[in-house]
Parts: structure tokens; sequence; C-alpha cells
């Protein structure tokens, strides 16, 4: 296999429609306006030399060695910054320019170390190449001062940067503005001194740099360098594959030696990423072959127990017993299985084909039940599809964006930089949240026209208020409404909207909004041209998480916001594949493609294809597994890539039902916390070591390819598939690829879906069908999904949650991530990234902090009505008085030790963001914390048992 490396242009293409036809070196070519003719050589074969221009970022014209020569023309101009026009005659080689170009290459040696067959860009390096390109035999200069004695910056755990080999060709410092949007980089100094510097002369680990990677990327040479390649030298060959942590669902290169991971590059054709990275995907995947990965399978009787490695089919033999002594003992619906979002389509479509067909009931459930369930509800309500409305690009048409409790420079970071780079376009920006997030004001130029800073539980009543703006102020698009949506539920809800309780100056008691703010945001909001509308968990995990997303729907619907480029509803997902493992039916009333169980066609559709009897009886939801588990009822659970022990709210209730369980097979990489509570742990693969396909937040099914064999012997699926074999029902895929056939034939927006199709386009938008061959990047283009093709207003009446502040829990507790961590943590952890979040913090206003006597660092105490926990202190004037923030990545710090059993009355996802509590200074960890210290010690002592036995 040979490493194919991906051509570079020299410059971006450009999106003029016209085009104008020149001849390069006597070849004719015809590009778009605005190409540069550096680009349109290339793009006939001809590689003009080049060094501080890349395809990934705007020309600059400082390296001077893509000169070429035009005729008629004066003087040699630089290709990378000229563009194309009619009729140009261009000479890209000659003695004259090749002279030009060997001086230029000899001033860039003559300050360069000579060490090429020990540098580790060797083989890699522009700088190299182009030397070899202008045939360059001699330095003659001699400089009396030179950079080679430089200090090399090691701080970051990821790369290195050697600044004795850096030629200040600032390709770094634009990729680090232009792709990423951070301008952590700066060129220190002029003439002979200058030099590239992390924000103030700092190392790049205290500096602004974020880790994406992009200028590591756009660097010629081996000044910015991968350490892993540092370390194992020059991949030999690379596979597409597609990241397993975000909802963003990069596509990467997994540059490769043998089966050994030398890097992961962002692949430059990916359409959700074009190219760039966050540090997770890019640098985090030391996850997949650390220490702690459980490669055997291994079974015990009681949790009190150590582990026993056994053989795959004695451990499949023993789980399928189990599952069938307590069906036998309990019945039918004693059982069940939690699929889960890291997972592949394929996978997920296997665990509830196993449940449904195999132990003849609907007890699965997904991990999308925790976070965005209502997002599934709400617009499959009112749009008649649960999925968000468009691809990632079209936020590039957008002139208003609204980000609605999401943080996608943290949660989202790829997507989060392309929303960066168009709001420095010049795009305004409507902020709703209750923390400052970094898009209000921290990011680079970008800033909020309007943070509406409401409190927590508040979310319904101010986007009630921001359409009665709409309706009241004569804002609506009658045009768009008349002809696309249901009249008589607009007349309805107009009615219900206009109601003066809904006015912002009445809701501003309940959300602590400014009227006067929040009619500014919903003018500009409904007056944009294009408003398009991102949302994240901040809408969802809320008590009326389904009633928002109603709500949003509403407001983008009355104000013509839907079916075109630029606009939208757009739920951001947190994990990589939210979208397919709700796609793929693992919802307890939904089959693939959400078609409910009771549903006769659909069932019987089912019936016959997986030749087995289905229940039509909606299953268990997660939380009523674990109600029925301490009944006595729901005695065994197969739990695949999922850790609820550690992500589901009020922990101790779902830690006491799995303790209830009579048998708990875990499949995962590593002993999670659920396997901690299990009988039966299967080994599970990591995304390097399956073939699949994940499908993220603009519906997009992108590859997951095999780049090593799995660790453990199996795929996850064909563990799913042993299993099921062992009860009794019998599955013979024998490739991926089958699964997703038979997905395509039961699934219709998933018709025309293939691996074939996905290999040959790269990646796919469902619906992808007749229809759509090709797929849909936009939805609701013509009509909506709904049966009469009419998008439905619905009531949102505000209604308080549960969860009040009083005197004994004054303050109200909100969660959300971090960029470098990931959900649970449980692969993030396991990798540097710990350097940069280490732990989980509280963050408090500084005079919520006074009040209480608590400085930076302290360790303070969390109570709320579930359960106490500690965490340290970190005082912030971004949350606001009233409100504490923190993340959830250590299972250590038990934030779902307090959060509540509240939840959305739709879906039942928890209120994760909403939770009374008091905070008060403590000197040591609570009693949760030193009871799960020491419950998990012992299990891994358990561990070690078994592993040494
Ligand atoms: S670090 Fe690399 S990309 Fe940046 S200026 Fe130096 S050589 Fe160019
Ligand atoms: S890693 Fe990313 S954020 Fe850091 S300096 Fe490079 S481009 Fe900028
Ligand atoms: S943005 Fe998300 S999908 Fe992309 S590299 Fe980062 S974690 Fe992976
Ligand atoms: S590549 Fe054109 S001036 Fe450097």
């Amino acid at each position: 296999m040979s490493i194919n490396k991906e051509q570079d242009f020299g410059t971006p293409a450009s999106t003029a429609s016209s085009s104008v036809t020149l001849e390069i070196d006597g070849f004719k070519v015809t590009a778009p306006a605005g190409t540069s003719i550096m680009r349109a050589a290339a793009s006939i074969g001809i590689d003009i030399p080049k060094l501080c221009a890349t395809d990934s970022i705007e020309p600059f014209g400082s390296c001077r060695l893509c000169l070429v020569q035009i005729e008629g023309g004066r003087g040699m101009p630089a290709s990378c910054t000229t563009p194309v026009a009619e009729g140009l005659k261009v000479t890209t080689q000659n003695p004259r320019l090749a002279e030009v170009r060997r001086g230029v290459m000899e001033l860039y040696i003559s300050d360069h170390p000579l060490d090429c067959l020990t540098c580790s860009a060797n083989g890699d390096c522009e700088l190299q190449d182009m030397s070899g390109a202008v045939g360059l035999r001699q330095v003659r200069y001699n400089p009396v001062t030179t950079h080679l004695n430089a200090v090399k910056d090691e701080s970051n755990p990821y790369f290195s940067f050697d600044p004795s080999k850096c030629i200040v060709c600032s390709r770094c410092v634009r990729a680090c503005e232009e792709t990423q949007g951070t301008f952590a980089l700066t060129i220190d100094g002029r003439g002979f001194d200058s030099k590239v510097s992390p924000s103030q002369n700092q190392a790049f680990m205290d500096s602004e740099c974020v880790s994406c990677g992009a200028c590591v990327q756009a660097c010629p040479t081996a000044t910015l360098m991968e350490k892993s390649v540092i370390d194992n030298g020059q991949p030999e060959h690379a596979i597409v594959t597609t990241c397993a942590y975000c909802g963003v669902g990069c596509s990467f290169r997994a540059e490769m030696k043998g089966e050994q991971v030398v890097r992961m590059v962002p692949h430059k054709d990916g359409k959700a990423n074009h190219g760039h990275s966050c540090v997770k995907g890019r640098f985090a995947f030391g996850y997949a072959t650390h220490k702690d990965r459980i490669t055997k399978p291994m079974i015990r009787a009681s949790i009190k127990d150590a582990w026993k490695e056994v053989s795959w089919e004695e451990a499949i033999n023993h789980a399928a017993s189990e599952l069938k002594r307590i069906q036998a003992k309990y019945g039918k619906d004693s059982i069940g299985g939690i699929t889960s979002s890291r997972c592949t389509n394929e996978e997920t479509y296997l665990v509830q084909k196993l449940i449904r067909a195999g132990f003849g009931n609907n007890n699965v459930d997904t991990c999308a039940r925790v976070c965005h369930s209502p997002t599934g509800y709400g617009l499959k309500q009112t749009f008649g599809e649960s999925s968000g409305t468009q691809d990632f690009d079209s936020v590039m048409k957008a002139d208003v964006i609204m980000v609605i409790g999401a943080n996608p420079t943290d949660g989202h970071p790829v997507f989060g930089s392309q929303m960066k780079k168009r709001l420095r376009q010049g795009a305004k920006l409507i902020v709703v949240d209750p923390r400052e997030i970094d898009l209000v004001k921290k990011s680079p130029h970008v800033k909020a026209d309007y943070h509406l800073k409401l409190r927590p539980s508040t979310n319904v009543a101010l986007i009630n208020a921001l359409a009665h703006v709409v309706v009241t102020e004569s804002l609506v698009d009658e045009a768009f409404v008349n002809a696309r949506c249901d009249v008589a539920s607009f007349n309805k809800w107009k009615t219900f909207i206009a109601d003066p309780r809904h006015a912002p100056e009445a809701t501003e008691s309940i959300t602590g909004v400014p009227a006067a703010a929040l009619r500014a945001a919903a003018r500009l909001y409904a007056s944009a041209g294009n408003g398009a509308i991102y949302y994240g968990l901040g809408v969802t995990e809320h008590s009326q998480g389904s009633t928002t997303v109603i709500g949003i729907a509403n407001l983008a619907m009355a104000t013509g916001n839907l079916g075109r480029i630029g606009v939208g509803v757009n739920p951001l997902r947190g994990q990589n594949n939210v979208q397919g493992s709700c796609d793929m039916g693992s919802f307890p009333h939904e089959f693939p493609g959400y078609r409910h169980v009771a549903d006769p066609k659909t069932h019987q559709m089912f019936e016959s294809a997986w030749q087995a009897p289905l229940s039509s009886e909606p299953g268990l939801r997660i939380p009523n597994m674990f109600e029925a588990a301490l009944d006595g009822s729901f005695m065994g659970l197969y739990c695949e890539g999922e850790d609820i022990a550690q992500s589901d709210p009020d922990i101790k209730h779902v830690h006491a039902a799995l303790r209830a369980m009579e048998c708990v097979i875990v499949q995962d990489i590593f002993l999670n916390e659920t396997a901690k509570f299990a009988h039966v742990f299967l080994p599970g693969s990591s995304f390097l070591e399956k073939d699949g396909t994940f499908t993220n937040a603009e519906r997009r099914i992108s590859p997951v390819r095999k780049v090593m064999k799995p660790l453990a012997g199996y795929q996850d699926w064909e563990v799913t598939q042993m299993l099921s074999n062992a009860i009794g029902y019998p599955m013979n895929y024998s490739h991926p690829s089958e699964i997703m056939a038979e997905i395509a034939s039961l699934t219709p927006s998933f018709a025309g879906v293939s691996y074939e199709k996905i290999d040959e386009l790269g990646s796919v938008q469902w619906p992808c069908n007749d229809e759509a061959p090709e797929g849909t990047p936009i939805m609701h283009t013509q009509e909506f999904m709904r049966d009469n093709g009419k998008g439905l207003f619905m009531l949102t009446d505000y209604v308080a949650t549960h969860e009040k502040i009083t005197p004994m829990f004054p303050l109200i507790l909100t969660t959300g991530r971090i960029l470098s961590q990931y959900n649970v943590g449980a692969q993030t952890r396991r990798t540097e990234n710990v350097a940069w979040h280490g732990e989980d913090r509280l963050e408090i206003h500084p005079h919520d902090a006074e009040d209480r006597g608590i400085n930076n660092d302290d360790w303070v105490g969390i109570k709320s009505r579930a359960g106490e926990t500690v965490l340290r202190a970190l005082v912030s004037d971004r949350v606001q008085p009233g409100v504490v923030y923190t993340t959830f990545h250590f299972p250590e710090s038990g934030a779902n030790v307090i959060t509540t059993d509240n939840s959305d009355w739709a879906t039942n996802c928890p209120e994760y963001k909403v939770t009374a509590v008091q905070v008060s200074k403590v000197s040591q960890s609570s009693q949760w914390q030193q009871d799960y210290m020491a419950f998990s010690e012992r299990q891994l002592e358990l561990l070690e048992q078994g592993l040494n036995g």
C-alpha cells in the first residue's frame, strides 16, 4: 500500500459560477473565475513550486517561489495570488524562472539545518521537495546569524515546535486564523528576526492554542510536527474513516504503519469537516490501544466475585443461558438491551433486532434518551422527521445565527470553527445561554450581538416571548406559513402566542432576560434574510425539553426560516452516532426509520423480514428499566457501548437498579462504571477495529473502516450476532455491508444507501432513495415530511420545573462539556487530553463565592435533594449569580449523584440542566465519593484477581 498523499492545489477553490479559459505551458485550461493560476495549473497536472501556499488557506504571496511569466505582462507575478483571466498565456518553467527559484531556495536553506536524513519530516517535507524541484545544488550564503540554535517548544503533548526549522511562511498563522479561528499565532518581529510566536511569546500550552492541529497540518517543514511521527517515523498507508467522538463526524485519514496508527489527519474531502479537526479526533486516539483495554471475555456469578477470564464460546453461552433462564423465571419482558450512540449504525441495528426478534419484546433504549430524545419527538411532531434540517455548510449562507443551549466551540469544535468563519464574514449572532460561552465574546473577532442570559429552566418562556414579538410586530412570513404550514394550527398558535402573558415584559421576571434585548433579538432573527437556529442539550435536557424543541420549530416556521440553504433548525448532536442510533430503531416504541411498533403495516413487514413474532407493545425506556429492576420484574440487561452507571441521572438509583439485576452483560472496550456491576463482560472493539457507518448531526452517513484487527478478536456486530445465535435467533451476516443492505430494504429514507454508494460519494445524507439518489443536504425544501406535507404549529405553554430554588438549595446547577474531554471521559481520560482538563470543577460567580467564603481552588460540597458531591471551585463571572456550572467527564466527580430524576414530559430525557443546590466550603470528599472510591477500588482488585487467576 502507499500513503497516497492528498493533492494540494495551492489555493482554495473558487466558488464563482462563470469560468475563463487560458493557456498554461501551451495547454488550454478552463477554470472558474477567481481561481489562481497556481490552482488552474495544478488542475491539469502542472505543479508550480510553492512554499507559502496551500489550498486550505488564502494565498499570501510571501515566498516568491511560485513566480510565473505571463505573455505581454510585466515582471514575474506570483501564481498563487494572480487570478486566471481569459486568454492569458502563462509560462511556469524557463531558465529565468528556474534561476530566481533557485535563488529563493538558496536563501531559505542557508538558514535551515541540513539534517534531512535524521529529520522527522524526511519524506514528507515540502522544503525538501522544493529543493529537489528547483534543482538546488549549492548554498553560497553563510549568514553570520542564523536561527539554527532556536529552542524547541515541547509543551504540547501531541506536537512539537522546532523554530530552527521554521521558514516563516506563516501558513501556520493563517491556518490558526482562517481554519480554526483561534488567532493563537503571530509572526513576531520583522525581517530576519521574524519568528512564529504562540500568543505573547508563550509556550504553546500556555497560549490560546486549542491544539486543533491545523497549523501542524499546514506546516510545510518539520517545525510543527506530530510527536507520534517523531517517535514512529513516516506512515506508509492511509485509510479513510470517521471520527468516533462528537456528532460533527469529521472524516480522517488514519495514517498507518502496518497496524499502528501513526497519526490521524483530517481528510480534505470530508464533507463535514473539509480537512479540519479538533484535538480529540486529531490527537486523542491513544485510548484505543491503552493498557486498560480488556481483550478477554469474563464472567462471574456475583459482583462480589472476582472476574474469571473465559473463552468467547463460554462467555456467549453463559450470557445466553442466563438471559433464557431469567425469561423463563420472570417472563418475556424481564430482559432488555441498551444501545449506544458510540456504536455504528450496523451494530445498533443488530442490538435492537436481537431484542425485538430474539428476546421477543421491545425493551430497547439508547443513550439518546438522555440527550436528544426531545429533538426526535419535537421535530417529528412539527416537521414530520426527527432530524436537523440542514447540512453544516448551510451556515455559510446564514445572515443571523441563533445558538440556543449549545457551546459549539467546545462541544462541536470543527463546526464551531465553521460558524466562527461565517460570523467573521459578518453574520449576526444571538446566544441564548445561562452562561457566557466562548462565542459570546471570547473568540477573536466574534462577538454576540445579543446574549440572552436566561435562568436555567426557562427556555420555553424565552422562546414563547421571541415568538410573541414575531406575531405581534407583524414579522410573520405569511407567504411561507400559508403555502407550507397547516394554517389552522398556525391560527390557533397565533392567538395563543399573542397573549400578553408571553410578552417579553411579562416573561422578564421568569427568564431574567431584559425585555428590550429580547425584542431586539427577535426582530433581528425574524428579519434576518436567512435566520438559522443551532441548539444543543441546553434545550433538550429539561422537564420541558420537547416543548422547547417544538417552540423552536414554531419560531422557524413562523419566520419562514426553513426549506432552503442558510436557515433551518439544527440540533447539534453530542456523540458521534446519536442521529444514527435513533434512526436505527433504538427507541422502545419505534422500529428503524421512526415507525411505531404498533403500526400494523410496519409491524408485519418487520415480522416477515425478520422471520420472528414481534411485540406491538412499546417496551421499557431506560428509566423504566431501572424502576422495573427495583420492582423485581426486570432482571437481565445487555448493554453495548453505553455507561449508564456514570451517565444517567440520580446515579444512586441507577446503581441500586443494576445491583438488583441478576445478569448484567456489558460489551465495552474498558471495564467502565457499568461493568463494575456486571456479571458478563464481552470485550468490544474501538472504531479503529471495525467496519460500519456513523450518521452525524447533519444526517450524513459516513464510513467507519477497520484499520487494525480487533484486539479481542471480534468486531462488536459479530459479538451481537454470536449472542443472537446462542439464544436461538439466527443471524448470518458476513460483513456490515449486508446489515446496511437489510436496513436499506426496510427503511424508506435509507432505501438508496449502500456501501458502494458511500464509497463512491464519500458519504451520503439521508433521506437517500429514488427521489434523492445522492442524498438530501437540506430537508423540507418543497414540503414537510408530515403526511399532509404541512408543518404543524403546536402550543407551548410554559410550565415551571418542579426543581425550585429554596433557602436550603438556593443555587441552580447546570452542566456542560469542555473541548478536550468527551462525554463520560472513558476515552479522553485515557489520553494526554487530561493535560487540559484533569478534573471537573465547579464554576461559581464571584458574588456567590464571596457570600460563602469560597476562593478559587477551594474544595466545595454541592448538595441537592438527590445527593452530595465535592469538587474544586473555579470562581468565574462566566456564570451568572445564582447559577453554578460543572462538566461531568470524571466518574469520581459524581455530577449525577446530585442530578434529580426529573425528566422531560414527553420522552423522559433527564433534566440534567437544572438542579437546585447549596454550595459550601468543605475539607473532604462526600460520603458518596468515599463509597464510590472504595467500591471502584474493590472492583479493580476483582478484575486483577481475574486477570492473574
Ligand atoms: S512553523 Fe511551519 S508553517 Fe509556521 S511559519 Fe514556520 S515553517 Fe511556516
Ligand atoms: S493547534 Fe490549532 S489553535 Fe493551536 S496554534 Fe495550531 S492552529 Fe492554532
Ligand atoms: S469536531 Fe468532533 S468529529 Fe470532528 S474531530 Fe473533533 S471530536 Fe471528532
Ligand atoms: S507559494 Fe506563491 S508566493 Fe509562496
